[in-house]
């Protein structure tokens, strides 16, 4: 049995463990699951660093979401749930690095025995965090357009691929050719690279076409130059500064042409939406998983022992895919 531990806020390549004896009590609303795979997120460094929405008691397990299989249950009422294969929400109560993990039940959700189980261990954070961005705050219609940067991460590749689904166009942004070719073998409509004169590319990209919806990941200078070509009215939804930068928009989109600035965070509507709803979109989208509509490209896969390697990957700009732990004992 091993689990990844943070033993002190700060960067996790001086505050983490390998702890070979976790404590895995099972209470009576807990669950004891073998995990499959769990990614390293952008997010889970920022937890480290006590930088995120959710502060970590220190010490912490680390992880924020996975994939893995019921072995036990701590009481009669979640049997049922025993052998089941299981996503397990980032509430931030349990740490997916880990062979063995003790989960609260209400932290999972059952998901296909025949979809990909790393493309299962990255469904909780990106693919409902891309759902909701497209369905929550302006309603879409096929043939509109909707713009993004950091088109290539995660986030924004699930984006193209629901948009693709429901007809709507994606025009996005991304900071390196190589990745904006890679979105262009993918389909995206339209891929730009972020630099000198973007807002006039973005307008000549358009044709005379508007935005409905922005969603910036990035802050900095890329979200102003995609409102610039928003519809009067319009929305943009800051849900990450990759950059540090929050997302300035120019006054006269603010005040001439009511420009509306929201933001987003997955971890309030999963401690806020019903359950029934929780459960509907991840059943919706594990489906496209199974189906493999829904892909994302791993680029590397490492054991809980090598993650020291891992987390340089993961850390490394520019890369093609993402990082995960793959774990092999998750057999009952
Ligand atoms: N609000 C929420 O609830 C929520 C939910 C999910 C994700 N997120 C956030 O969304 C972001 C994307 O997550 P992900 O898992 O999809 O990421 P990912 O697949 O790991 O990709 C990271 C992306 O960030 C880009 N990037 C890294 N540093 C950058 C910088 N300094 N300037 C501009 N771009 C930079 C990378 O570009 P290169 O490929 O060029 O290196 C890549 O496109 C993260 O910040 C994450 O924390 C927020």
């Amino acid at each position: 049995m091993s689990q990844i531990i943070l033993t002190g806020i700060g960067d996790v390549d001086d505050n983490v463990r390998l702890e070979k004896n976790p404590d895995l009590t099972i209470d009576a609303g807990d669950l004891l699951v073998a995990i499959e795979a769990a990614p390293v997120n952008p997010t889970d460094f920022l937890l480290a660093n006590g930088w995120y929405g959710v502060q970590p008691e220190i010490p912490s397990t680390l992880g924020s979401e996975g994939v893995g299989r019921v072995l036990e249950a701590g009481s009669v009422s979640n049997r049922e749930l025993v052998g089941k294969r299981v996503v397990i929400l980032p509430t931030y109560e349990q740490g997916t690095w880990s062979d063995r993990v003790v989960v609260p039940a209400r932290n999972v959700v059952v998901v296909p025995e025949d979809a990909d189980a790393l493309q299962l261990s990255m469904l909780a954070i990106n693919p409902a965090t891309a759902h909701i961005l497209l369905n929550r705050y302006v309603d879409l219609k096929p043939g509109d357009w909707i713009g993004q940067n950091l088109g290539n991460s995660a986030v924004g590749q699930i984006v193209i691929a629901l948009a693709r689904l429901a007809g709507v166009r994606t025009l996005s942004v991304v900071r390196r050719e190589e990745a904006a070719e890679r979105l262009r073998a993918l389909g995206a409509d339209v891929v730009l690279v972020d630099g000198d004169d973007l807002g006039e590319r973005i307008a000549e990209a358009l044709g005379g076409a508007r935005l409905r919806l922005v969603l910036d990941g990035a802050g900095g200078t890329t979200p102003g130059a995609l409102a610039g070509a928003l519809e009067f009215g319009g929305t943009v939804v800051s849900y990450s500064s990759t950059t540090g930068e929050s997302s300035p928009l120019s006054l006269g989109d603010l005040i001439y042409r009511e420009i509306t600035l929201r933001g987003f965070w997955l971890i309030n509507w999963i401690r806020n939406a019903p359950r029934a709803e929780i459960e509907k979109t991840y059943s919706e989208l594990a489906d496209l998983v199974a189906r493999g509509v829904l892909t994302v490209p791993v680029e590397a896969t490492y054991a809980l022992d090598q993650y020291r390697e891992a987390f340089a990957h993961a850390r490394t700009p520019g890369r093609a895919g993402k990082v995960l732990f793959a774990l092999t004992s998750a057999s009952a």
